[in-house]
This record gives C-alpha cells, structure tokens and sequence, in this order.
C-alpha cells in the first residue's frame, strides 16, 4: 500500500479525506489523536505495520507487517456523549458490511467491538477489531483487519483463534476494503450525527452473533451471565439475568461453548 493508492481508491468511492500513510508507526491511533490534538476534525492515519498496536480492554494488537488493513480515523463526532459507543458500533459494521460485500465472505460482528468469520471446524475466527477511543478533542476510530495473515501470537477474543480474510476467502487489496468500509461508515457517522440511531443499531442487532445467546460476559468485577436481549440506544448490551434485565456498557462476551459454532453459509 502506499498513499498514491490509498487516495485513489477513495477517490473512487467519491471521499475526499486528508490521509497520510507510514510503512510503520507505533500506532494509527497515536498519530489520528497528535492529528486531533493539532486541531484537525477528521484525519485518516493508515499504516504498513504497528509497532505499538492496541486492542480493547489493554490488550495488544499485533499484526503481520503488510499482511493487514491498519488504520485510525480522527473525528469529532458532534452527538452527545454517552452515544459515542455507537460510532464504533457503526464502524464494526461498515467492515462487516465491507468484507460480505468484497469477499462473500459471512463477515459478523461479535458486540461490542470483533469482526468474525465462521473459520475451520464451523468455529468463529476474528479477522479484526474496532477500537473507539474519546479524548477531549474528539475520538478516534481505530480498526485492524488481518487481510493476508494472521499473527501467530495476535489474541483474538478468549476462545475465538485469530483468522485471517484470505484463509476463508479472496482476499482484497487493502485499499479497497478500507475506502469500501469508510464509504460505509461515514454516512452512518452523519446518520448518528442526525439522531437516526436505528440506521446503527438495527443492523447491528441483525449481524451480532450474541443476540438472542446465553453468554458469560467479564466485567472489571466479575462475571455476568445471561440472555441477550439486543442493544439499548447507547450501544449497551442488554442481558437478562437471574436479577433482571441488565444493560452493560462494556465487557468481553463469551458464548456458551456450544453456542460458538456458526451457521456457515448465511450471509
Ligand atoms: C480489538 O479487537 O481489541 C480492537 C483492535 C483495534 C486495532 C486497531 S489497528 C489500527 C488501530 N491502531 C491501534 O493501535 N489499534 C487500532
């Protein structure tokens, strides 16, 4: 990939965003929140590799130098804040979206965050992640997709082995998935922007793989278990428990083990 590419392939699908590119960083996320920090309102930062890559919940990202779709969008978002959740949301679905579309591949989104694939042995794989983080000047929207490979030693979600697109598919050319899922993403951002939340959250709910399952989430303090019961209107996971209905902010889902087969096929 190189930046000539990169504005091509936007250009193709009509967007114009001011974009630099690193064969290698510490992180997107770093450089897209300095860009924030200089003043800028919405700046893409792509990257070869990471040598500082983050996930969720502390965790690191790692990645095959060239092998992956690396990149941080800084915006501001313009919605209040509680609802800011549903603009990562809304990016782990436009990479769904993005991967059916471009490799036929039965992309899903595992809330709050993954986007998995059904792998070998009728097992979800996750393929990427979304990373939404706030600052005082605005956020910044960071995904990481493995294209060609998978890092050995990535950690997918606990359960769920790291996979990559060109095992379970025809790979695209990285370029191409990113302009494809920024060309989905920021009509959503003005749909959110414009309080048209369903245009989020009904196809969320739709391609979520915790819907209507009885998963274990891990909680700062414990675990909960429940039902899920869809997503309220911040983006929050809405879990019947033992105690009641519980809407839960943040978390890492587990599916009961035999409920972590897909339905291979369906996209
Ligand atoms: C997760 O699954 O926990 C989220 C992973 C997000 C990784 C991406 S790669 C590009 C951007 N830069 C980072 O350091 N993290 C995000």
């Amino acid at each position: 990939m190189d930046a000539i590419r990169i504005t091509h392939a936007l250009r193709t699908v009509g967007l114009t965003l001011s974009a630099e590119f690193h064969e290698a960083v510490s992180s997107t996320s770093d450089r897209a929140r300095e860009a924030l920090q200089a003043g800028a309102s919405e700046w893409l930062v792509v990257a070869d590799s990471q040598t500082q890559g983050r996930g969720r919940l502390g965790r690191k990202w790692h990645d095959v130098p060239g092998a992956a779709l690396l990149f941080s969008l800084a915006l501001v978002p313009d919605l209040p804040r509680e609802r800011w959740p549903l603009i990562g949301l809304a990016g782990g679905l436009s990479a769904v979206e993005a991967i059916q579309e471009l490799t036929g591949i039965a992309a899903r989104i595992k809330w709050p965050n993954d986007v998995v694939a059904p792998g070998p042995e009728l097992r979800w794989v996750k393929v990427g992640g979304v990373l939404l983080e706030a600052y005082s000047e605005g956020a910044v929207l960071g995904m990481g997709v493995n294209v060609t490979a998978a890092p050995r030693l990535g950690e997918g979600t606990r359960g769920m082995p790291a996979g990559c697109l060109r095992d379970l598919g025809a790979p695209p050319p990285r370029e191409v998935l990113l302009a494809d899922i920024l060309w989905r993403f920021l009509p959503r951002l003005g749909a959110l922007r414009e309080g048209r939340l369903a245009e989020v959250l009904e196809p969320v709910r739709r391609l979520d793989i915790t819907q209507g399952q009885h998963v274990t989430l891990a909680l700062g303090d414990g675990t909960v278990s429940g039902v899920v019961e869809g997503l309220d209107d911040s983006g929050a996971l809405l879990l019947r428990t033992d105690a009641g209905l519980r809407s839960i902010r943040a978390g890492e889902v587990h599916l009961s083990p035999h409920l972590g087969t897909t339905e291979a096929g369906r996209s």
